[in-house]
């Protein structure tokens, strides 16, 4: 029997991109792969890239070249940049990087087999279609490998809102969503080796409207669909877009048990000029009312958010409003980034903000939200949650779990299991993370 050939995959981004990487493993399985957690003895390494800012795409180039002696003492290793580096510069990552045999966009990954045996006779490869054939459907034919009790499930692809920032739309295309049947059979088998969790992915996942038994289904249609699936305990979705949240999304908030307390809703900014200046299409006024509404329709849900500073033209007073809208909105968590220019969206010809104004504002802004995101954990303290546990803590005994909010849970229990779900009191408040005690 020949040896299995090793696969390097490395995760840059978002938790598309983690699915994506787990569906290129999976199909490279079928061709004798498996997965090896260090470079050095690889005979493939694929690097799943990211490119939403300017940083995440640079990093790519930086190990890129640490990778120079490996492929010289290794001839035969194979070297692929996959994901959105990959699908916004293509050949030109051969020209920077000729270390690199491989390149291969989000929409073609299903491919890799014939591309990875076409790179092994020493030609360089490069797959950036957007393919006719549907990506889900080749690889329907690879089992789902379940990586614990939780799993992420991509239901709708692309966006088509083109905020003047963002690279998205041109990497990953025009919104495409998957269709109702072939999302819940994935479900299913996902439950059937062990998952009791998924939350579903899509670039705008809440503008889904894949087809169903009786026509077009919205995201609220699809959580119902998955609601019966029995075995599957929690759901979750990301990332949505606040003008898709529709009444029926907002509705199972407070009528589907098992979605779980917690929404991840961009604003971006707080200022209506500037919200306006990104294509946004919402003010600040609207995303307010939109909370509200959410949280009348469950009121203890966790909201997290999305925030660039230093767009360009943003001004103080503009920043002002984005952190006035912050204290307003009171967030459990929050992602912030200072802006950076992406070539060939409308906001890079624009007049750009000081880096140093920029990183203040960010610095001020995750300031507020760490004050935020400890009051709200703190108020946890003395409450009782449902805990997935999913892997042992630091510690000895230790397990570590999601609440149903989301937040980071440990507990000293050599009872509390992978995969359970169990009632826990919150102790204590730390840093990223809270402590507490299984409840009989
Ligand atoms: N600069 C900074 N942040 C950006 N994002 C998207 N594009 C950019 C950019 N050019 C942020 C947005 C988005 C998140 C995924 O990344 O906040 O919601
Ligand atoms: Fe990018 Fe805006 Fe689409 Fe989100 S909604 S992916 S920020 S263009």
């Amino acid at each position: 029997m020949t040896a299995p050939k090793k696969l390097f995959i490395k995760t840059y981004g978002c938790q598309m991109n983690v699915y994506d990487s787990e569906r290129m493993t999976e199909v490279l399985g079928g061709q004798g792969y498996v997965e090896t957690s260090s470079p050095d003895d690889a005979d493939m390494i694929l690097l799943n890239t990211c490119h939403i800012r300017e940083k995440a795409a640079e990093k790519v180039y930086s190990e890129l070249g640490r990778f120079r002696k490996l492929k010289a003492d290794k001839p035969d290793l194979t070297i692929g940049v996959a994901g959105c580096v990959a699908q916004a510069e293509g050949a030109e990552i051969m020209r920077r990087q000729p270390l690199v045999d491989l390149v291969v966009g989000p929409q073609s990954y299903h491919r890799l087999p014939e591309l990875e045996a076409k790179a092994r006779t020493g030609q360089k490869v490069i797959d950036t279609d957007f393919p006719e054939e549907d990506k889900f459907e080749t690889l329907k034919s690879r089992p789902r490998a379940a990586r614990g009790p939780t799993a992420f499930l991509t239901v709708q692809e692309g966006c088509d809102k083109f905020c003047a920032f963002c690279v998205v739309p041109y990497t990953r295309g025009t919104e495409v969503s998957r269709p109702v049947d072939r999302i819940l059979a994935e479900a299913r088998d996902l439950v059937d080796r062990g998952v009791r969790e998924i939350t579903l992915l899509g670039q705008n996942v809440n503008a889904y409207h894949g087809a169903g038994p009786d026509g077009d289904c919205s995201l609220a249609g699809l959580i119902a669909g998955l609601d019966k699936v029995d075995g599957l305990e929690r759901i979750r979705y990301t990332t949505s877009h606040p003008n898709d949240m529709q009444d029926d999304l907002i509705a199972a908030h407070g009528e589907c048990a098992k979605l779980m307390p917690y929404l991840h809703l961009p604003v971006q900014s707080g200022s209506n000029r500037i919200l306006k200046r990104m294509n946004r299409s919402h003010t600040a006024e609207s995303y307010l009312r939109l909370i509200e509404r959410i949280r009348a329709a469950r009121p203890d849900i966790l909201i997290s958010g999305d925030f660039i500073t230093g767009f360009p033209e943003e001004t103080d007073a503009d920043f002002q409003a984005t952190m006035d809208l912050i204290e307003e909105v009171k967030y459990g968590t929050a992602y912030s980034f200072k802006y950076s220019t992406r070539p060939g969206t409308p906001a890079a010809e624009r007049p750009q903000v000081p880096e140093d104004v920029s990183s203040e504002r960010l610095q001020r802004l995750q300031a507020l939200i760490t004050r935020q995101q400890h009051a709200v954990q703190d108020a946890m303290v003395g409450r009782e949650v449902g805990v997935l546990f999913e892997k042992p803590g630091r510690q000895p005994g230790q397990m570590v779990g999601k609440s149903d909010h989301l937040h980071a849970v440990h507990v000293s229990d050599p009872t509390a299991q992978p995969g359970q779900i169990a009632r826990v009191r919150i102790l204590s408040s730390g840093t990223n993370s809270l402590a507490g005690k299984l409840i009989d």
